[in-house]
Parts: structure tokens; sequence; C-alpha cells
């Protein structure tokens, strides 16, 4: 198993004593593609940063298990940590300008990235950024890695994030909401680009939206969190099935282009759905 949650429980310190940022929550990845959906604020990136032990600072965490690849990660030192973040395991965000370092060109980050995992000449890492750029389907990976990262447009600044994600070849992806920032052709292709490498390399992925059907359609698995717990989990296909009410209000809420409203429904939410 690449990924143990039992009971992971993320707390921060208020006015008033501990607040519950992500309650209960307990999940588990193989080689396979986990969707986490729920809107802002429900705990989908805080649940996953866990993974990775990158919490904000302030951050209480505990769990009954929290383990990658057997690794307990509570008690896991410093070391066997950075071993594991941008290692074996890759995050990428929603928005490449904040991760890309602006002064270094791309190619240089990605060989960076190259030679801190594996090692090996300035000359084999140079080209090993060119085989990554290319893997990601850029065409011209010469002039893209002479680039710097405000030259790029959205949708080639992601895929520049996701070379340099795979320099150290990972077992995991974590991908939050890594295409909210781009617009509707340029998200699928991205999409599409990480599918078709995760299923190629065989890595665990994480797909982190609000957006139900999209991760539907990319992953195996979904998990819907809302105000901190999962209230439900689903293999996509079985997505209409759907028995939690705030799924189901996410899926009531889609407009449809075959049975068109005037207006779209406004979720009712239930208190209920917090205990
Ligand atoms: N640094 C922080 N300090 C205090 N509370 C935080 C902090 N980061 C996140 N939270 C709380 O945790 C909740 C869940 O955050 P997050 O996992 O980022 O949500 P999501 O990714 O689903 O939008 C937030 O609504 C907020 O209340
Ligand atoms: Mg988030």
């Amino acid at each position: 198993m690449l990924v143990e949650i039992r009971n992971l429980r993320v707390q921060f310190p208020t006015a008033t004593g501990l607040s519950d940022a992500v309650r209960d929550v307990s999940l588990t990845l193989g080689q396979e593609k986990l969707g986490i959906v729920g809107e802002s604020g429900s705990g989908k990136s805080l649940t996953a940063r866990s993974i990775m032990r990158l919490l904000p600072g302030n951050a209480r965490i505990s769990a009954d298990r929290l383990a990658f690849d057997g690794i307990d990660l509570l008690r896991a030192d410093e070391a066997t940590l950075r071993k594991i973040r941008g290692g074996r395991a890759g995050l990428i965000m929603q928005d490449p300008k904040y991760s890309l370092n602006p002064v270094m060109t791309a190619g240089a980050q990605i060989a960076e990235a190259w030679r801190v995992h594996r090692g090996g000449s300035r000359k084999a890492a140079g080209q090993a950024a060119l085989d990554l750029l290319t893997q990601v389907q850029i065409r011209d990976p010469e002039r893209v890695a002479r680039a710097y990262p405000h030259e790029l447009s959205g949708g080639m600044g992601q895929r520049v994030m996701i070379a340099m994600m795979l320099a150290p070849d990972p077992e995991l992806l974590i991908a939050d909401e890594p295409t909210s920032a781009l617009d509707a052709t340029v998200q699928a292709e991205i999409l599409r680009l990480i599918e078709d490498l995760v299923s190629r390399r065989g890595m665990g992925l994480i797909l982190i939206s609000h957006d139900l059907p999209l991760v539907s359609h990319f992953c195996d698995r979904v998990a819907v969190m809302y105000a901190g717990r999962i209230v439900e989990e689903l293999a996509a296909n079985e997505l209409t099935r759907a028995k939690h009410p705030y799924t189901r209000g996410l899926l009531d809420c889609l407009p449809s282009l075959t049975h068109p409203q005037a207006r779209l429904k406004v979720m009712q939410r239930d208190p209920s759905w917090l205990t």
C-alpha cells in the first residue's frame, strides 16, 4: 500500500481553543487514481499535504496511522521526510508561478531537480531535462529549456512543473487543483497528460479539485469531503449512485446541456451533515 491514513486529524489553535480542519479522515491508496472533491475549505489540501508532512507551522496533526509505503510519517525524522517530499512523492500545485524559481531557466530547474535526486554530471542532467520536457509533450524542448518562467504560458509553466516533479521518478503524485488557473482546453490537455504519465509510470495519483464531474472522469475512485470529513467514497463510475445529500447536491447543481433549467439549483446545507 502506497498511502495509509487512519483517523487523521488536523487542528489549528484559535482564541477559543483548537479547531478541527480535518477530522477522522481515513483513506488508502495503491497504484491508482484517487480524486478528492469538496468545496473550498473542506480540508482537501491539508489531507493531501499531511502525506508529505507539509502543513502550516501552527497545525497540529494526529492519526492512528499515517504511512507512506509503510513508513510511519508521524515518527519519521527530517531526513526520511525530505526523501519523500519532492523525491518519492511529488506535489503539483495550482499556480506554477509560485513553485518555479523566477531567476532560473526551466531547463536548469529540471536539471537541478534531477541531479539532487540522482546525481550524475551536469551534461547528463541537461539531457535528462530535455527528455522530461519531451515526456510532458513539449514539442520544442530546447527552446522551452532556455526560457524563464515569466516567458511561459500558464499551460506551459504547468508542464514544466510536472517535468520537474517527474525528475526523481516519484511513486506518488499529488495534484492539488493543478488546472484551476488554466482555461478549459488547456485544463483538459494537462489532465490527460497527468493521467497518461501516471498510468505509464505506474504511479499513484491524488487529484484534488472542487469539480466533481472532472475528477470522476480522470480517477478510479472519488472521496467527497465536507467540513473536514470524508462524507462519501465511491468508484468514479458509480457516481450516479451517490447517497450522501452533499454529493447528490453537487451532482444536482451541475448545469445540464440536455435538460437546461432557467435557474440552477442552489444547494441547501443541512447542519446534520456536520455530525
Ligand atoms: N494556516 C492555517 N491557519 C488556520 N486555519 C487554517 C490554515 N490553513 C487551513 N486552515 C483551515 O483548514 C480548512 C481547510 O483547509 P484546506 O485543506 O486548505 O481546504 P481546501 O483545500 O479543501 O480548500 C480551512 O477552511 C481553514 O479553516
Ligand atoms: Mg486547497
